[in-house]
């Protein structure tokens, strides 16, 4: 099967998902969207109302903000991919609950492995406590770090900022616009040093 099958499958038995209770008070699973090519992932926290109304991600505010930061690398909406870590909207926007998060990571997982990006992008803390835990936002933003996943061997991510969280704070904004330019740098960083860091992989390894 192509990548573009294996998601379409994907994303249908997403839409027919019931493991947590968000389904019942959210009108749209949202999936993601994107290149199934992609190089870099971008994965948020979960959908607001707009993305919940029309099942698509980021296409609110924030969403706005991510493209035109994506603009600012020469990359449109539709050269990345774009996911969340749950899928459905959880009410009056709260942060997702661990059992909800969890019920949704083997969706995330099974995106991650087809889509096989090679950088991984966290928006948010909620993001980024997923795949980089015990960490602090404000200490590992705008770094690229390798990690060995046990579900996804090594991988590269990026932490950043929320947009959301950053359109309104001039400082946070500020950060994350200069964070987001180094990401070509980092996918080039990454081009570069594969082998050497898969093999010199420990834990943790700073690229950039
Ligand atoms: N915030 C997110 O984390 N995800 C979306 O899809 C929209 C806003």
């Amino acid at each position: 099967m192509s990548k573009k099958e294996l998601l379409d499958e994907l994303n249908k038995k997403m839409t027919e998902c019931s493991q947590c209770i968000l389904r019942s008070g959210c009108k749209n699973v949202v999936p993601g969207e994107g290149s199934v090519t992609a190089e870099i992932m971008f994965i948020g926290e979960g959908p607001g109302a707009k993305e919940d109304e029309l099942g698509r991600p980021f296409v609110g505010a924030a969403g706005k903000f991510l493209a035109e930061m994506l603009a600012s690398i020469n990359l449109k909406r539709e050269d990345v991919y774009i996911a969340n870590v749950v899928k459905c909207r959880p009410p009056q926007n709260r942060d997702p609950l661990p059992e909800e998060v969890s019920a949704c990571w083997p969706w995330l997982l099974q995106q991650i492995k087809i889509i096989d990006p090679k950088l991984i992008v966290t928006l948010g803390r909620h993001s980024m406590e997923r795949f980089l835990p015990n960490q602090k936002i404000s200490a590992i933003h705008g770094k690229a770090m390798r990690r060995n996943i046990s579900e996804l061997g090594p991988r590269v991510f990026y932490a950043l900022y929320h947009p959301a969280a950053a359109l309104y704070n001039g400082g946070m904004r500020g950060v994350l616009l200069e964070d987001f330019q180094k990401i070509p740098k980092v996918l080039k960083a990454i081009e570069k040093s594969n082998s050497t860091l898969i093999e010199s992989e420990k834990k943790q390894e700073k690229l950039i």
